[in-house]
């Protein structure tokens, strides 16, 4: 069987692990996917950066728009981010050409993602992007195919990794917020805006892509109430500390008879509960089902190694020619989040 060629455009954090991680599993992936998986094209801003990545043998594409259309390319992997171009218009130049598409960036996805999904139906490419929330964590899955059958009342958890790193460093250790936060940075956990972690926007993208996959809804991220952690102090932490409680930045979305709530705020937790227990770039989410305990997923919610591990796997799901839907069924199916009735869909 002939390998899947892989053009991948971004090659920071992320990018540049996806490819060492293909490389350094290839035989792995080969035995899974039952074909080989091979990046043939690659590119970004800066040609000349040292990435310390092996790129012998694969082709300098000249932008994202020529990686996508590259006529060798049969899975376009965007990790550059962004909810506009370039990603936008190659990711949508891929899925028009009727190439697969894999991506982490959820603030595309939040944005465009429906456009995208139809484009993607129309032209039987995949849309992948289990990497967008939570990283390494196997949630997008596990909200599409392994909870298929539930209805599900709410789901919610600790999203973003950045500021749960900055909520944990400034309690544990009475570090300012401007120190945590350069740190973040520092260790690859932040996006290229740091604000849209801080400032709850990260947490609200990828809510919204949950709320989509829980609840059977378009995605929304104008639907989402966001405020989020610039404006707490080391002294905010001791006093809530003083009270029993920890301080962690949650998003949460619920079925409700008015539609589906979906909100991101710094919230109190009892220093007892197990969300309080979640430290670090640590992410968790919890799915509240119908008929079912609740069911948690925690793991690394940022960085390179994790991201990419989530990637790989989207990337070999295509090679093996597996197809969900997107947002979990047919575009035409979805619900506007605001009208969406009370019922379990
Ligand atoms: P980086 O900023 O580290 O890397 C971005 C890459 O994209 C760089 O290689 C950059 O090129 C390239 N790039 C940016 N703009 C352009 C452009 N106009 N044309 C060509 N190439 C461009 O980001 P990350 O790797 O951290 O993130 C990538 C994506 O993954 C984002 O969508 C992010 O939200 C998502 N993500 C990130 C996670 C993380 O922990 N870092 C976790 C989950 C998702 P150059 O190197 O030359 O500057
Ligand atoms: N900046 C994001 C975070 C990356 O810190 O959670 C993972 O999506």
């Amino acid at each position: 069987v002939a390998p899947l060629k892989v053009g991948i455009a971004g090659l920071g954090t992320v990018g540049a692990e996806v490819v060492r991680l293909i490389e350094t599993q290839a035989r792995v992936l080969a035995g899974r996917s039952g074909r080989g998986i091979r990046v043939v094209a690659v590119t970004a801003r800066s040609k000349a950066k040292k990435r310390g990545i092996d790129l012998r043998g694969v082709e300098w594409a000249r932008d994202p728009m020529a990686l996508a259309t590259h006529p060798e390319v049969d899975c376009f992997v965007e990790l550059m981010g962004g909810a506009g171009d370039p990603a936008l218009s190659a990711v949508e130049a891929a899925l028009n050409a009727g190439k697969s598409v894999v991506t982490a960036n959820k603030a595309l996805l939040a944005k465009h993602g429906i456009k995208l999904a139809k484009a993607a139906e129309k032209h039987g490419g995949a849309l992948n992007f289990e990497a967008a929330v939570g990283a390494a964590i196997p949630v997008i899955k596990t909200l599409r195919e392994g909870l298929a059958g539930t209805g599900i009342d709410r789901v919610y958890g600790i999203l973003n990794g950045t500021c749960n790193y900055i909520l944990t460093r400034m309690e544990q250790e009475g570090l300012s917020f401007a120190e945590c936060l350069k740190d973040a940075q520092r260790l690859g956990y932040a996006e290229a805006n740091p604000s849209f972690d801080v400032d709850g926007h990260d947490t609200a993208q990828k809510l919204a892509i949950l709320a989509s996959l829980a609840f059977g809804t378009k995605v929304a991220q104008s639907a989402v109430y966001v405020e989020g952690i610039s404006s707490i102090a080391p002294e905010d932490l001791r006093a809530a500390a003083d009270l029993g409680y920890r301080v962690k930045l949650l998003g949460v979305a619920v079925r409700t008879a008015k539609g589906i709530e979906q909100r991101v705020h710094p919230t109190m937790v009892p220093k007892t509960s197990s969300i309080a227990q979640v430290m670090g770039v640590t992410n968790a989410v919890t799915i509240d089902g119908e008929g079912i305990p609740p069911i948690t997923l925690v793991g690394p919610g940022a960085g390179g190694a994790a991201t990419a591990s989530a990637v790989v796997a989207d990337i070999a799901d295509v090679a093996r020619g597996i197809r969900a839907n997107p947002f979990g069924r047919p575009i035409a199916q979805l619900r506007d989040t605001k009208k969406a009735p009370m019922e379990r869909h």
